[in-house]
């Protein structure tokens, strides 16, 4: 052999290894300790809890919770893991994470709750609130085609940085020079990134009390409701979060992976980067169900990590998925993880009202 067809054997065979020796890998860390409470009824969802960790879909190093609320009573209520495996901090009945795009499912709430106290017309346009918005051809795009993904602002023309983020007169500048990617309304690209701050800009202008997102989810959505979540959590609440793990990986994986069946017809279906049939499917970001849901539409909204935070009007259920592992194994809703806990939990759900 020459020296190259050496070297590119080397090559290959570390390719192989590289790929495969993970496949194989089977982490030593045990099962964890699965705690919390199910109703009667609901004992097949702590099983499958449990199952994530047995077969490594979730990670043991990692934590995680699920919960679900039937008919108003809280019928699941599960917690296992690390919420710091570096500090050994076990993950508690508390323990709060980051829970990426499912806070569009909050957002978009605070905007229907205005609407409902007709503050909010979804049919005006974004600039009948806020003037300074009807540059470069925004002038006409309503606050519906806005929360529906369909003006074209995925991202700002200049960067954000923290200190822009925390100053409202330097983003909403940004913000109102932006130029739509395409003629609004004509199609639809989901907004990762600018749906939040853009959903605040109008609350903080229609509110009577000109309020951030966060503070009127606070005072009208999460005190009132007895809920412990926020949109932008305070500081001194740093000790209950869960660190996330496996961050980049989950990026990288998003942008080059594409290993899962779901992503790539999500991607095809044009849901996620501007298709045209999909601000349908994703009015006011309350995701219809897709494949995933039993009938009818669901609210709220599902995040990078596999967090999930829906209500099912149809079946009387709210439940929410956080876990702090980003796993690679799908992405937002697909979650293989969440998606076995739906299903145990749907099958409860179904036993309970088939009986007489
Ligand atoms: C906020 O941004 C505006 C506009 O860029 C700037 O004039 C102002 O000084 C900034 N305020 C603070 C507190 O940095
Ligand atoms: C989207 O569909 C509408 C109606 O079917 C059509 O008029 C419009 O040109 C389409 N837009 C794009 C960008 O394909």
């Amino acid at each position: 052999m020459s020296f190259l067809q050496q070297a590119l054997l080397v090559v290959a065979t570390a390719i192989v290894v590289a790929f495969f020796i993970p496949a194989f890998y089977k982490p030593s860390y045990p099962v964890p300790e699965v705690f919390g409470t199910v109703a009667p009824g609901f004992e097949e969802v702590k099983v499958v809890f449990r199952e994530n960790y047995e077969d490594n879909w979730d990670n043991r190093e990692a934590g995680s919770a699920f919960s679900v609320y039937y008919k108003g009573e809280n019928v699941v209520d599960l917690w296992a893991g690390f919420a710091d495996m570096e500090a050994k901090r076990l993950w508690k009945e508390d323990t709060m994470t980051v829970i990426f795009s499912t806070t569009k499912g909050l957002t978009a709430l605070c905007a229907a709750m205005l609407a409902d106290r007709g503050l909010i017309d979804f049919k005006k346009p974004v600039a009948h609130y806020w003037p300074e918005f009807a540059q470069h051809g925004k002038e006409k795009i309503t606050v519906e085609q806005l929360l529906e993904h369909e003006a074209g602002l995925l991202a700002t023309d200049s960067p954000l940085s923290y200190e822009i983020l925390t100053n409202y007169t330097a983003l909403d500048k940004i913000l109102a020079e932006t130029k739509p990617k395409w003629e609004p309304g004509t199609r639809h690209g989901y907004h990762g990134i600018t749906f939040g701050p853009y959903v605040d800009a109008i609350v903080r202008r229609v509110d009577p009390e000109k309020r951030s997102i966060g503070k009127f989810f606070d005072e009208e959505v999460s005190k009132p409701f007895d809920i412990d979540a926020y949109i932008g959590a305070p500081l001194e609440l740093d000790h209950r979060t869960g660190r996330c793990t496996n961050v980049q990986e989950r990026f990288s994986d998003i942008i080059y992976g594409l290993r899962n069946v779901e992503v790539i017809r999500t991607l095809i279906l044009g849901r996620i980067f501007g298709g045209n049939e999909s601000g349908k499917l994703n009015k006011l970001m309350f995701e219809t169900c897709g494949n995933i849901c039993e009938a009818g539409n669901i609210f709220g909204a599902s995040g990078l990590g596999g967090q999930v935070g829906y209500a099912d009007p149809n079946f009387h259920i709210g439940y929410g998925f956080v876990s702090r592992y980003m796993s690679p194994m799908g992405i937002q809703m697909y979650d293989p993880r969440f998606k076995r806990l739906k299903d145990s939990m749907m099958r409860a759900i179904k036993n309970l009202q088939e009986r007489p």
